[in-house]
């Protein structure tokens, strides 16, 4: 379909699903069939999928009682789908292969295997088997529960019905794709049908697999290559290697460029020679995964909290597209930090859409770092210049250049506020870096919308049906000024008389009774969500995690944050644990020092209650809580892996001895800490001791 021809049905479909949502939610009448609606629903999704662009205009997708809950079931993955991490140059790989040998302790020089396997622009699919024959096929989700899409795979001919030999479960995952050649047959198809025209092959294979009606000619076009196996009941190979071999036996498709290398510079020339030939595949691929080939060294390596330490993905450099800087716009953050946005003329990069880039802070706009060397040789951004633009790791929009021969005759640089654009207060620039900032973080009402946004957002409380907008609105009338007040909705709200009026469009009985339910349902809260939620600078999500998992109980978290600001000393375990630096600590004081922010936590212990956070402890252990060391070198494991060892058998782990230590963990060569620890008083035990400890079973107390 042209482009405006989409856009005027897209906007067709808007109204006729709002009218039919006013009907429903607040008229409590239904003129149209639920086939009718989730059709309409169908196609206003399909459309959006099909060009990214029509986002801008869409405003149904978070609105309350938004679409109805995908109808697929929904199932927890038997083991959870991981994402990777990503490097985007030859010494990304490098700093990745010295932290695997580091964590292994593997010598710099040893060689150590690595299969290269294209990363597919598909999206990912848990296949299960059941007595060899296919029984679930779960989407990713969020990487914990995923959607049950078994009909439309079925369909797929590269997965098998069957599995060559007889598991009792055998869970197989891999990628979905559409090639690029029925990608185009499609669009021809489509363009001879007057039908919509697709953007790419990605989003015709996800919105193919997850469409509740099955198509069935569109699913028969997709194609599948399997990389990896989850759960499994029969005994496996102990390489990637041999694994996609075995994968092949068993009916897979698996990706024939995949290869094994020992010698990273090998490793690197093949990623040229694919990056390079990559046009002439008939797939679309952004990148390559490279997995550490020995199954052993990956059990070893385990995960950080969402990726495995055992693989990385190489990116593609990204693609780069020109455009005008028609405005600049500072926004302020959370913890008061302006940053500078680029306001851009739509432009197409890779794919979607981008109308805005970040600036970074004050001296990314002068053309400086924050050590003070050139960037861009120099160059400053100005409103009106044209620039490159590039979006990082595939996500924000960055700017990788200036073009200073079209820079106009009459532009001026560009002058950094400084005061504050919402509240007027005199900004100050942070110490080392180049970050501006507003001082007033219990006053700026940019801030404090912030703040509440970033509490109720997704990875913090995840309030659902709080929009930005919808915080916006509380704050302007006063409902909410702290995020205590959320909780506090229930009379007010009830007390409203014109909803609508007051929250806009959409809003009836129904969509508030649907946002108070959700807002009950966080009244209960783990101990790293609400650290995390509370937007304390340099509290970010795997710091509130390591904290969480360090302390368990909130109380003894404020004793000991308490116990630094009256002694004005960094002496207590809070400065000790591993990974918790002084910034951290000094950030985490600043905010508890402040009279309003302690308030602000009061009134909200007010309203929930913090859970600890389960860990994957085994809680029967001889060291479970038990505060301890590691010194020297040890010969069974590394000291990262001791680390995980003792934190999964639920020790305390610290970096430094202090009197609440209880045991110290000795290696060889131990230096000073062994001497230290004695006139301490503190338990000695070797790394056999340490070990016979935690092993499976072992409850005798240290
Ligand atoms: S391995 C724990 N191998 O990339 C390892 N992933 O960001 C995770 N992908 O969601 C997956 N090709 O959809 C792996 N050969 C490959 C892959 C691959 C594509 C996708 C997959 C995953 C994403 C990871």
């Amino acid at each position: 379909m042209p482009k405006n021809k989409t856009l005027e049905r897209f906007k067709k479909l808007k109204k006729e699903i709002s009218r039919a949502r006013e009907n429903y939610f607040n008229k409590n009448k239904s003129d149209i069939t639920d086939q009718e609606y989730d059709r309409l629903i169908d196609e206003y999704r399909n459309l959006l999928v099909a060009d990214p662009s029509l986002s801008s205009t869409d405003e149904l997708t978070n609105q309350v009682g938004a679409f109805p809950q995908s109808k697929f079931k929904k199932v927890k993955h038997r083991s959870p789908m991981y994402s990777l991490s990503n490097g985007f140059s030859n010494d990304d790989i490098l700093v990745f292969l010295k932290q695997v040998k580091s964590f292994l302790d593997l010598p710099e020089n040893e060689k150590i295997a690595l299969v290269f396997e294209p990363k597919i622009d598909g999206l990912s699919l848990a296949l299960t088997y059941q007595n060899g024959m296919l029984v679930q096929a779960l989407t990713r989700g969020d990487g914990i529960v995923g959607e049950d899409v078994l009909n439309n795979a079925r369909l797929i001919p590269d997965i098998p019905e069957k599995i060559l030999y007889d598991f009792d479960i055998l869970e197989v995952k891999g990628e979905v794709y559409l090639t690029n050649s029925k990608f185009r047959d499609l669009n021809a198809e489509q363009e001879k049908n007057g039908a919509k025209i697709f953007s790419n092959p990605r989003n015709v294979a996800s919105g193919t697999i997850r469409q509740f009606k099955t198509n069935v000619q569109r699913n028969e076009k997709l194609s599948f290559f399997a990389y990896s196996v989850g759960q499994s009941t029969n005994e496996m190979p102990s390489t990637q290697f041999e694994l996609l071999t075995e994968l092949g036996r068993l009916g897979f498709k698996t990706n024939p460029l995949s290869k094994l290398f020992y010698d990273p510079i090998e490793l690197f020339k093949y990623y040229e020679k694919i990056f390079s030939e990559r046009a002439l595949l008939d797939y679309d691929i952004d990148g390559i995964v490279y997995k550490i080939n020995d199954f052993n060294f990956q059990k070893r390596l385990g995960f950080r909290s969402a990726s495995p330490r055992w693989a990385i993905a190489h990116k593609f450099p990204s693609e780069l597209s020109i455009t005008k800087i028609n405005d600049i716009e500072i926004q302020i953050g959370r913890t008061g930090a302006l940053s500078p946005v680029a306001k851009l003329e739509p432009v197409n990069v890779g794919g979607v859409i981008v109308s805005s880039a970040t600036l970074h802070n004050r001296d990314f706009i002068r053309g400086v770092d924050n050590k003070g060397n050139f960037i861009r040789s120099g160059a400053d951004i100005r409103v009106g210049d044209w620039v490159t633009i590039y979006r990082a790791g595939d996500v924000i929009p960055k700017i990788e250049n200036v073009d200073l021969l079209k820079r106009s005759k009459n532009s001026v640089p560009y002058v950094f506020p400084t005061i504050c654009p919402s509240c007027g207060e005199k900004v100050s620039v942070d110490g080392s870096d180049s970050t501006v900032r507003c001082p007033a973080f219990n006053k700026c009402e940019a801030q404090i919308i912030a703040q509440l946004k970033h509490f109720v957002s997704k990875k913090a409380l995840n309030i659902d049906g709080l929009g930005e907008r919808i915080v916006e609105v509380f704050l302007k009338i006063g409902l909410v000024t702290e995020p205590a007040d959320f909780f506090k909705l229930k009379n007010k709200l009830s007390n409203l008389s014109d909803i609508e009026n007051i929250l806009g469009k959409g809003w009836g009985k129904k969509s508030v009774d649907k946002l108070l339910s959700s807002i009950e349902a966080r009244r209960v809260v783990k101990f790293d969500k609400f650290l995390f939620a509370l937007g304390i600078r340099h509290i970010g999500e795997t710091v509130s995690n390591i904290l969480a998992k360090y302390y368990e109980d909130w109380e003894q978290f404020e004793i000991d944050v308490f116990e630094i600001i009256e002694k004005k000393s960094v002496s207590s375990s809070l400065s000790q644990i591993e990974g918790i630096g002084p910034l951290m600590v000094n950030s985490l004081v600043e905010y508890f020092k402040n009279e309003k922010a302690i308030i602000k936590v009061r009134n909200l212990l007010k309203q929930i209650e913090i859970t600890n956070i389960k860990t994957k402890q085994n809680l029967s252990s001889a060291v479970t809580n038990i505060k301890l060391v590691f010194t020297g070198t040890f010969k069974n494991a590394s000291r990262a892996e001791m680390k995980e060892i003792a934190e999964k058998n639920g020790a305390k782990v610290l970096t430094s001895l202090s009197g609440s230590v209880e045991v110290l963990v000795v290696g060889e060569g131990p230096g000073s800490k062994l001497k230290k620890a004695s006139d301490l008083g503190i338990k000695i035990v070797s790394e056999e001791e340490f070990l016979s400890l935690v092993s499976v079973g072992n409850k005798d107390q240290v």
